[in-house]
């Protein structure tokens, strides 16, 4: 799969769980034209409700501890990065304490992420008129060796912004693009470069 390819499915699968606009964050300017600090203000602005959200009502089949308490572990990014073309996306990435010392080195090869590491990605989108709206919630759980081979021993869930858990398939929807694009990786696709924590 190429770059746009990718990006398209990642930008199919936002349309689709877009949440209402979200108008006291909004800016001035299209979102694919914001610094990084201009990012980060948004994320300040929206990051207390947006928790909030992910957080309301039963999650099911998803631990409530893993959305309860990522916001206390370690960001994986220096501030909301929007990659690839389909500008407007930002995500913010946190990682557990078992996974922190390895997920942060953005190893590209001999990956060795331990079990038990879990890794929780925000979104929120900022379009072309500078109107802000939530994403859903992306998590990644690294299961003991053989737990799930289909997908090389990680768990794949999602939570939309008004907290309801999404069940998808997550083979097509998930899978796929990180063990097809980064399986060389351990499956990680990891923040854009620029964003990373140095
Ligand atoms: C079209 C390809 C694609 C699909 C489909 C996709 N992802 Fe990702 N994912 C990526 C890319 C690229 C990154 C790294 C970009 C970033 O986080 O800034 C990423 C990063 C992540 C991360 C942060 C950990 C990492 O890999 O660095 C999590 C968690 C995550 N995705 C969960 C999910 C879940 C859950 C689904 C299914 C609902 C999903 N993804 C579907 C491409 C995809």
């Amino acid at each position: 799969m190429n770059n746009k390819t990718l990006w398209l499915g990642g930008a199919a699968l936002m349309v689709f769980l877009a949440a209402p606009a979200h108008a006291a964050c909004d800016v001035d300017k299209p979102g694919d034209e914001l610094t990084g600090a201009e990012a980060e203000a948004v994320y300040d602005c929206l990051k207390a409700d947006l928790q909030a959200g992910y957080q309301s009502g039963p999650k099911r089949w998803i631990p409530e501890d893993f959305v309860n308490d990522y916001p206390g572990w370690s960001k994986a990014s220096a501030f909301p990065a929007a990659p690839g073309f389909h500008g407007g996306r930002f995500l913010v990435t946190y990682v557990n304490a078992i996974g922190a010392e390895e997920y942060l080195k953005y190893k590209t090869e001999n990956v060795s992420i331990p079990a038990g590491t879990k890794i929780a990605k925000e979104s929120f989108a900022i379009d072309e008129n500078g109107k802000v709206t939530k994403g859903p919630l992306f998590m990644m759980e690294k299961t003991t060796a053989g737990a799930s081979p289909k997908t090389d021993d990680w768990y794949y869930m999602m939570v939309a912004p008004n907290g309801a858990p999404q069940a998808v398939n997550v083979f097509t929807a998930c899978s796929e693009c990180h063990q097809g694009n980064f399986g060389e990786q351990g499956g990680l696709g990891y923040p854009v470069e620029e964003a990373r924590i140095k």
